[in-house]
């Protein structure tokens, strides 16, 4: 199927399979190696993207359906000063070990803090129990992602 798509900020055509799933669009078909893929069941986190601001899990959205939707991975976000912090912040808080997870963590940070939603560390824990780390134990996810938020200027 002939399926016109945004991926992070560029306009394309892609001939996509009916049923491909947008982490292989993006991994198999556009090389954005960036989004991991682990479960492709919906239970790891590892594969989020935005979708118009959203984050989405891209194994379980069909990439025929992103019609109209800005879809933006990692790989988008390489110009993005939020992002930038929050990479900083995971770095200087070890909130990362082996990476797997992290991409899908970015992602789904730089929603939740563009979002301009109050959280707190309880809610945040809400928010993270889709992405799974088997490293990390959480803390410093936990703490990196505060620290950016405390420091995002209010709307
Ligand atoms: S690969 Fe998508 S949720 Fe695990
Ligand atoms: S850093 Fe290894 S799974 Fe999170």
């Amino acid at each position: 199927v002939k399926s016109a798509l945004v991926i992070n900020g560029t306009s394309l055509t892609v001939d996509v399979e009916a049923r491909m799933s947008l982490a292989d669009l993006v991994r198999d078909e556009l090389g954005l190696t960036g989004t991991k893929l682990g479960c492709e069941s919906g239970s790891c986190g590892s594969c989020v993207v935005s979708l118009d601001g959203r984050p989405t899990l891209s194994c379980l959205q069909l990439a025929v359906c992103c019609e109209g939707l800005r879809i933006t991975t990692i790989e988008g976000f390489s110009d993005d000063s939020l992002m930038h912090r929050i990479k900083a912040a995971f770095h200087s808080e070890h909130a990362l070990q082996c990476g797997f997870c992290t991409p899908g963590l970015l992602v789904l940070a730089h929603a939740l803090i563009t979002s301009g939603r109050d959280f707190d560390e309880r809610t945040l824990r809400e928010e993270l129990r889709g992405n799974l780390c088997r490293c990390t134990g959480y803390v410093g996810i936990i703490r990196a992602i505060m620290n950016c938020r405390s420091a995002q200027p209010s709307p």
